[in-house]
């Protein structure tokens, strides 16, 4: 995507150094950060310095590149592996992180080369499919659709174009007109911080709204549809997805408006029955307590938000379950969530 009239991908590799938008700093400054080292970029991952499950699925197939590049001749298959656990503790949730290190892993056992050949190749094919998602999504959105999206599953999420945000794009160059709500997303504020900058490059109307305030703007009828990412699809259809997820695909439910989830092929997990046995990440309870942004002189600052003394829990994620879904986006088109497991006997 453009910012400031150049072309970006959100993670990319150059020689043996990744280089990412940094998105721990957006809205507030555009930077990029170079990742010299595999276990740079695990950290970068993260710390999420780049985030979303098609861009960390991107860095991690890159570190696993990288991995290859770095591992001795005398212990180059020991390295590999140990690259390779590395890369998969850094984020537990994202389907695309293990799938593209687990690919890269098996085109570095061919050698260094191979490694990188591959790694380049899936962020190709993710923003490929994203483009794609645009393309079959765009088609569910009218004139005037007023759209109520969670998190960022825009193009900084992924390589390009985005999953949730790409039909968005696609429509707003078919000259509709629409209309995006983009809830903040508490605690790190990826819809207020990441897909408001977004929609606003994009020039796409759009409004950041508190998190509780969903269910009240469809009970008015304001959101005809919704569209979020994924970030793993259970066997059966569940999805995984920022926490949050949850609630406003039941009050879509309730309100008889409908859901959509926009994800890549490869986020489908074919292991993994059902949404029970997805793996929720837990973060840091800082995240809650705390906010940081510029105060009105521009000068950052990190406060605090709660009591002192209480302490918080922090899931990054939750499970909405396939009967609430109405449908999900993908590079093929659009699938109903039972139809998963037709899918998963294709590829
Ligand atoms: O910001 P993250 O990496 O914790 O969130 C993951 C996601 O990107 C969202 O859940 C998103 O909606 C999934 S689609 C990329």
């Amino acid at each position: 995507m453009q910012v400031n009239h150049k072309h970006y991908r959100t993670v990319w590799m150059e020689g043996s150094a990744v280089f990412m938008i940094d998105q721990n700093l957006l809205p507030f400054e555009f930077s990029l950060f170079k990742s010299v080292s595999c276990s740079d970029t695990c950290i970068a991952i993260k710390d999420m310095t780049t985030r979303g499950a098609g861009a960390i699925g991107a860095a991690a197939g890159f570190a696993m590149a990288q991995g290859a590049l770095e591992a001795p001749a005398h212990k180059y298959a020991e390295a590999l592996l140990e690259a390779k656990k590395t890369i998969e503790q850094t984020r537990p949730t994202a389907n695309d992180l293990f799938f593209a290190v687990n690919e890269v892993y098996k085109a570095a056992c061919i050698n260094s080369d191979e490694a990188v050949k591959k790694a380049m190749e899936l962020a190709d094919t993710n923003a490929t499919a994203c483009r794609q998602i645009g393309e079959h999504g765009s088609k569910l959105l009218q004139n005037h659709t007023r759209i109520a999206t969670h998190c960022n599953a825009g193009w900084l999420a992924f390589v390009d174009y985005g999953s949730a945000l790409s039909p968005v794009y696609v429509a707003k160059q078919q000259n509709k007109n629409i209309f995006v709500y983009a809830d903040e997303t508490r605690p790190r504020s990826q819809g207020g911080r990441l897909t408001g900058w977004e929609l606003y490059n994009e020039n796409i109307d759009h409004a950041i709204i508190p998190d509780n305030a969903t269910a009240w703007l469809m009970k008015k009828g304001e959101i005809d549809l919704v569209i979020t990412g994924a970030d793993r699809i259970a066997a059966n259809g569940d999805v995984a997805n920022k926490i949050g997820t949850l609630e406003k695909a039941i009050a879509a439910k309730y309100y008889g408006i409908p859901f959509y989830v926009a994800a890549p092929l490869s986020t489908i997990d074919k292991n993994t029955p059902t949404g029970e046995k997805i793996t929720i990440e837990e973060r840091n309870a800082d995240e809650v307590h705390y906010a940081t942004g510029p105060d009105p002189e521009g000068k950052m600052r990190t406060i605090r938000l709660t009591n002192p003394n209480s302490n918080a829990c922090n899931p990054a994620f939750d499970v909405t379950p396939a009967e609430l879904i109405t449908g999900i986006i993908t590079e093929k088109g659009v699938i109903h969530p039972t139809d998963i497991k037709d899918i998963i006997l294709i590829h």
